[in-house]
């Protein structure tokens, strides 16, 4: 068989998921193509349309559309309707079945890198509350982390993100001022929103002067690898996680649920970052 997988966002020419799905195809010797549908907002109902009709196997959702698409969802899994926001659509006997695998994905990331470390045992900070922070938070909640305060610019979003909490977690809404001060109380610290991001790459969310050596400190920006929060933490001594682990493995998990197969993704890292480093100004 030769699968048919797809993406729809805007902007999305740039996406590394064709990159990515291309290698998982080769590394299991399956046929397929991955093809990005970049998509404007008036065209995204005849798009999804176009994409039925061509009775796609799985596509991925990226921004703006990650809370739109469930309205043309036939079901959503109960995970990514409590975080309400979908990145893979899986067609499942004619029907469209959306997940999400965004926080799983950084979880892996995180895993892969730090295997000996345990969220049972930290205390995170999660900087953002927009849906790549839901994710990631949820996710952490499901891995038994006691203690994850959220810090953001605003503090009404933040709140919301409180209907994602269990009652064995503990978390506190703080201002990106008072996350600084509080900073070396954190084993680790998750910086979500997309401050840092190329061409704004100078741009730091908040200053990490408090925190502790033994910290890993986490971006989900990947263009640059290395932003600007993430140079400051090793300078200070802290270790570090990069933002393109977490699209690796999210992307892994899309492609697990499209094939009912697992990867070995952890042999790819490697490839893309060079991959990635080779896109990047000098
Ligand atoms: P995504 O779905 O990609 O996470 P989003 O829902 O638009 O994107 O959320 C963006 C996050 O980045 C939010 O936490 C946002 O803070 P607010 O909730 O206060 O808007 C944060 N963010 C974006 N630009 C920011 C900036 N310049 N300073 C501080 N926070 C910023």
């Amino acid at each position: 068989m030769s699968y048919f997988f797809g993406l729809v966002g805007y902007p999305a020419a740039h996406s590394r998921s064709p990159w990515i799905h291309n290698h998982f195809l080769d590394q299991q010797q399956k046929q397929g193509i991955y093809r990005v549908f970049e998509t404007p907002p008036d065209e995204f109902a005849s798009t999804l349309k176009a994409m039925r009709t061509l009775q796609i196997d799985g596509f991925n959702v990226t921004v703006p559309y990650k809370e739109r698409i469930l309205s043309f969802l036939d079901e959503v899994d109960p995970y990514a309707k409590m975080i309400g926001a979908v990145n893979t659509v899986h067609l499942e006997n004619g029907k469209w079945i959306g997940y999400n695998t965004d926080g799983k994905g950084f979880i892996r990331s995180f895993k892969e890198s730090y295997p000996r470390h345990s969220f049972s045992e930290m205390k995170v900070l999660c900087i953002g509350a927009g849906g790549a922070a839901k994710g990631i938070y949820r996710a952490l909640v499901e891995e038994n982390t006691p203690s994850v305060d959220i810090a953001n610019r605003s503090q009404q979003r933040a709140q919301e993100m409180l209907d994602l909490k269990s009652s064995e977690t503990n978390t506190s809404i703080l201002t990106l001022e008072e996350a600084e001060e509080k900073m070396s109380e954190y084993d680790m610290i998750v910086q979500t929103t997309s401050v840092g991001m190329a061409p704004n790459d100078k741009e730091s969310i908040l200053s990490l002067t408090h925190v502790h050596p033994d910290a890993v400190v986490c971006d989900i920006v990947y263009r640059p690898m290395e932003t600007a929060f993430l140079k400051e933490a090793k300078e200070r001594g802290a270790h570090v996680l990069y933002g393109h682990g977490m699209l690796l493995y999210q992307a892994a998990l899309s492609y697990e649920i499209w094939t009912s197969s697992v990867l070995k993704a952890e042999l790819l890292l490697e490839k893309f970052e060079q991959q990635l480093k080779g896109e990047e100004p000098c």
